[in-house]
């Protein structure tokens, strides 16, 4: 595993970001897994300048999704589909044709779920896979104690995810219970994972994802078992790290 420790959040969006651009120069038009939430958000950032300043084309990107909430109506504003055209299609000058996702919407969720893993495979594999950390050490929404063989499938969030999420919506009630989410094992078959984080409040998770014991209870240790994890953190998220 390759760890980066950086002075800032911006400075992981840009180290980030040069590794997606090093990939879209050798493979233009690359499968790229992207996430939501908070972290990753200064690597599309720095993704949009270099596109802007004319120094990246992403025009055959193609991206997909981590992740999704079960039961929201089609284009609330939190759902992952909506997120991912606001924070990265649009200021990449992206369109949804280059996007996949799974479909949290769907009356037959274990179909939808087998569904996106055929896309994925289908679509050549998924090339970089840009990941979060919950601070409980979730990646995707696989949450403490999901099997690292798991695969595309329905998940239940703990209270304490729904409480970090709970930001993102009115009240904590409007928070949805369900998730569809890549598996760990779907999640492993990416041929490179890039994992950001920054803050104090990852720390925990960060030393624990890199340096604790394989476990499933942190599922984030499932990358010390991948041929190619790059871990970008800044200094705070670095600082439990011995
Ligand atoms: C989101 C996802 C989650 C987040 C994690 C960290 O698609 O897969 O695993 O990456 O919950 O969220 P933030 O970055 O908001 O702290």
């Amino acid at each position: 595993m390759e760890i980066v420790i950086v002075a800032d959040r911006a400075a992981v969006g840009e180290v980030a970001a040069g590794a997606i651009a090093d990939l879209v120069a050798v493979k233009p038009d690359a499968l790229l897994g992207v996430a939501t939430g908070s972290s990753p958000l200064p690597v599309y950032t720095a993704l949009a300048a270099r596109v802007a300043a004319g120094a990246l084309d992403v025009g055959r990107l193609r991206i997909c999704q981590l992740d999704e909430y079960v039961g929201l109506p089609p284009g609330h504003p939190e759902s992952y589909r909506a997120v991912i055209e606001r924070e990265v299609l649009t200021p990449l000058g992206l369109t949804p044709a280059s996007f996949l996702g799974p479909d949290g919407a769907a009356e037959d969720l274990p179909a939808a779920c087998a569904a996106y893993e055929r896309e994925l495979q289908e679509a050549g594999g998924v090339d970089l896979q840009l990941l979060g950390v919950g601070s409980d050490g979730h990646i995707g929404f696989n949450e403490p104690c999901s099997s690292f063989s798991s695969r595309t499938r329905v998940k239940t969030l703990t209270h304490r995810t729904r409480l970090d999420n709970a930001r993102f919506f009115g009240s904590l009630d409007e928070v949805p219970w369900h998730v569809l989410t890549q598996g760990i094992a779907t999640i492993s078959d990416a041929r490179h994972l890039v994992l950001v984080a920054a803050g104090e409040a990852k720390a925990e998770a960060i030393a624990l994802t890199v340096e604790g014991p394989l476990a499933a209870v942190t599922p984030a240790s499932a990358l010390q078992l991948h041929p190619h994890a790059t871990v970008i953190v800044d200094e705070a998220a670095a600082s439990r790290l011995k």
